[in-house]
Parts: structure tokens; C-alpha cells; sequence
């Protein structure tokens, strides 16, 4: 009985998903999932009380829910779960020759996977100097743009790619002011570096600049999709 259930919420959400293919955001994909839930309603009529709360579920308080009770909740996670992997922004972000050389790529991913976002795409480049010429080529007429490009392609850089709600400008916050000596503590450059000319880390700064940095860097397919698990935790509205 529990599984002919579980299955019936699972074709209610899925269908009421790609029902909302054009659905951009998280709020949509919530009415959904909440729609989905309605809809059994009618064969499962105990679930109205606690369901979506978003608790663990563990204790005596929960232990009377039967699975009649959950399933709801599970359909309602499993389409937001569809949503985010498909509709998520995503921004470059690389470790520079200084953050790689001084031992920093742990403490700089940590950074952005505790916050929340998704480590989608990652490799170790050695960029050329014509390579870096690309990237920085909105520089090319200041003055240490020549430096900047040799010092680019000095040593290993850490390409990634991060996905996430706002991941492009709050990324940008996580990285800190350009000069280090303006970063505030607790950003990465705030914390880890000293002058501009290291400032260890690079971060695509708007939506147009990801898009093209991250068609320079990396091949689509090496890029991943996908669903973590810690999404139905990062993710939600009350
Ligand atoms: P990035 O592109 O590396 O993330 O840095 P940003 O957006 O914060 O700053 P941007 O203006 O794009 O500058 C790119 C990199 O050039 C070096 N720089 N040197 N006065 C200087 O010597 C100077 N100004 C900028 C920095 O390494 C900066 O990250
Ligand atoms: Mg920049």
C-alpha cells in the first residue's frame, strides 16, 4: 500500500513538473510541489498537520507518521530537487598561481562548498600567456595588464566552476575588495593576502562575464549536473 502510494506522489510531481517546464524559480517550484501534495489528498487524509516543515523527523513526536504522512513532503522535495539542478546560475572561479602555490586550495573550495554551492567543474591548468591575454582582455590597456598575464600563466591555477543562488555576486563577496588591503576580514582575500598584485583568487563579476569565462575554460562537457543531497537543506521557503 505505502509503495503504490509513494509511486501515485511520484507520477503526481513528475507530471506537475514538466507540466511547469518554464518554471524559473524556487517559489514556482514550491507552489508545485504543494500542488502535488493537494492533489492526493484524497487518498491520504492524515497528512495535512506537519507536512513540509523541514524537521529531521527523528524522535517520538514523529514516529507515529506513516508513510501516508511523509509522502507529500517527499514529492514536494522531489521537484525541488528538479528545479535547482536545472535552474541554478553558475560563475568561474579560479585559484591563482599564488593561492596554489601557498597551499590555499583547500581553505578557498571550503569556503564556497560550506556557504552552500556546488562544485560543478574542476581541473589544474597552466594557462598560456595568449590564454590569460583572453581571459583579462577587458585589462588590456591598463598598465599592469602585461604583468597580470605573466603572472597568470606563472604556474598552476585551479579552474572551477561553482553553481548556486546567486553564486556570481555573492561569490564576489565571499572573494573580497580586489586590493586586499580594502578586503574586509573574513573574505578570502581579506583573510588570505596581502597586496593586489597576489590577491589569489578570481571570480567572474556579472552573469555575461561567467557565461563567456566559463565557455573559455571549460568544454561543456566537462561540466556536471547534478542533484546533491544537501539541496533539500540549502534550499527552502517557510
Ligand atoms: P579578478 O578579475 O582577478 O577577480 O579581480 P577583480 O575583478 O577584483 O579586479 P579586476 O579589476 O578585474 O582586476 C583583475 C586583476 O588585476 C590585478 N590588478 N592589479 N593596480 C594593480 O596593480 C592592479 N589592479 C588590478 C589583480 O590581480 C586583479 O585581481
Ligand atoms: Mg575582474
Amino acid at each position: 500500500m505505502a509503495s503504490q502510494v509513494c509511486k501515485s506522489a511520484s507520477r503526481a510531481a513528475r507530471s506537475l513538473l514538466s507540466a511547469s517546464k518554464a518554471s524559473r524559480f524556487h517559489s514556482q517550484g514550491r507552489a508545485v510541489g504543494a500542488a502535488a501534495a493537494v492533489s492526493l489528498s484524497s487518498k491520504v487524509p492524515f497528512w495535512s498537520s506537519s507536512h513540509g516543515r523541514g524537521g529531521s523527523g527523528s524522535g517520538s513526536a514523529s514516529s507515529w507518521i506513516s508513510g501516508a504522512i511523509a509522502l507529500p513532503a517527499a514529492a514536494y522535495m522531489f521537484q525541488d530537487q528538479e528545479v535547482h539542478a536545472a535552474e541554478l546560475e553558475r560563475t568561474f572561479i579560479a585559484i591563482k598561481p599564488d593561492g596554489v602555490q601557498r597551499g590555499l586550495i583547500s581553505e578557498i573550495i571550503s569556503r564556497f562548498e560550506r556557504k552552500g554551492y556546488k562544485l560543478v567543474g574542476i581541473k589544474v591548468v597552466i594557462p598560456s600567456k595568449d590564454f590569460a591575454k583572453q581571459h583579462y582582455h577587458d585589462l588590456k590597456e591598463r598598465p599592469f595588464f602585461d604583468g597580470l598575464c605573466d603572472f597568470l600563466s606563472s604556474g598552476p591555477v585551479i579552474a572551477m566552476v561553482w553553481e548556486g543562488q546567486g553564486v556570481i555576486t555573492y561569490g564576489r563577496k565571499l572573494i573580497g575588495a580586489t586590493d586586499p588591503q580594502k578586503s574586509e576580514p573574513g573574505t578570502i582575500r581579506g583573510d588570505l593576502a596581502v597586496v593586489v598584485g597576489r590577491n589569489i583568487i578570481h571570480g567572474s563579476d556579472g552573469p555575461e562575464t561567467a557565461k563567456d569565462e566559463i565557455k573559455l575554460w571549460f568544454k561543456p562537457e566537462e561540466l556536471v549536473s547534478f542533484t546533491s543531497n544537501a539541496e533539500k537543506w540549502i534550499y527552502g521557503a517557510n
